[in-house]
């Protein structure tokens, strides 16, 4: 049977792909962002599998414009939530921190909170947040992201405990990119930088066979790892160095 999954982000990025890889395989597939003309090259791509919705996921009201996409589609069984934003280098207190905040965390949380209640109805359902490798640790560059994502991981990991705990028929996943060739990527570097495609890939696989977490591309486990691991005058000298990754010609 045709599934029917919801993309929050699905204008660009690993979100689009994924739009493209599940309508490619006949699900019924809605697609969320602010960009309406991306949406609509998606609608016009795939007319018997796209539904859309321009949505901002700041809004206050984001949750009942999702659940009006949800009604419209006959229902969903996956959420995956990508829409975030990075802002790098703006001090603490930018306007941009309060931005990421709204998008990252209190948009999120909203979505999610309402899927969730969706899902508990329903009595079966599966929520995938697309976190980073920023979840890891802090970073002098991007502090608002890097504490939003590790909010998100956080959060992710505590609903798949109490989705455990309660039996209600929820299934939670989280996927952690490293580098993707996206825009917000910033295409300028190399290190273990996945193209968008082979990311979707192994997201779908992750998401299909229901796993807990996955780190996209796999390799990104390790970097994960041994970051968790240092001790903090090692990390913070790590961060603070002046070596630069290499840019692409
Ligand atoms: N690219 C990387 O290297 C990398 C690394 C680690 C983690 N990630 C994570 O991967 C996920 C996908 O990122 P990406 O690289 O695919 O970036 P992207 O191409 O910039 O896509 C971001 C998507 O989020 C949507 N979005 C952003 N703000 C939104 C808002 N306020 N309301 C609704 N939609 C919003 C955008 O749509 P509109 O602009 O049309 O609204 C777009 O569809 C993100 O969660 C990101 O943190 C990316």
């Amino acid at each position: 049977m045709s599934r029917h999954v919801l993309i929050i982000g699905g204008t660009s990025g690993l979100g689009k792909q994924l739009a493209i890889l599940y309508a490619t395989e006949g699900c019924q597939v809605g697609v969320t962002g602010r960009r309406g003309n991306l949406l609509q090259e998606l609608l016009q791509q795939f007319p018997d599998n796209i539904h859309i919705c321009q949505s901002d996921i700041t809004d206050k009201d984001i949750s009942g414009k999702i659940m009006e996409l949800i009604q419209a589609m006959n229902g969903i069984d996956i959420l995956i939530i990508t829409a975030s934003m990075v802002e790098l280098n703006q001090e603490p207190g930018h306007i941009s921190d309060t931005d990421t905040i709204s998008t990252n965390v209190t948009g999120f949380t909203r979505i999610i909170a309402a899927t969730w209640q969706y899902f508990l109805t329903k009595g079966k359902g599966h929520i995938v947040g697309v976190t980073s490798i920023a979840a890891a640790r802090g970073n002098k560059n991007a502090p608002a992201y890097h504490a939003s994502k590790s909010f998100q991981s956080a959060y992710l990991e505590s609903l798949r405990i109490k989705a455990k705990h309660d039996k209600k028929g929820i299934t939670v996943t989280e996927l952690i990119p490293g580098y993707m060739d996206t825009a917000m990527g910033k295409g300028g570097r190399i290190f273990w930088m996945a193209s968008v495609e082979k990311a979707a890939r192994q997201s779908k696989k992750a998401i299909d066979g229901k796993r807990a977490r996955a780190f996209i591309t796999k390799r990104w486990w390790l970097a994960y790892h041994v970051q968790r691991l240092l001790p903090a005058f090692i990390y913070d000298r790590l961060m603070n160095g002046r070596w630069k990754l290499k840019q692409k010609n």
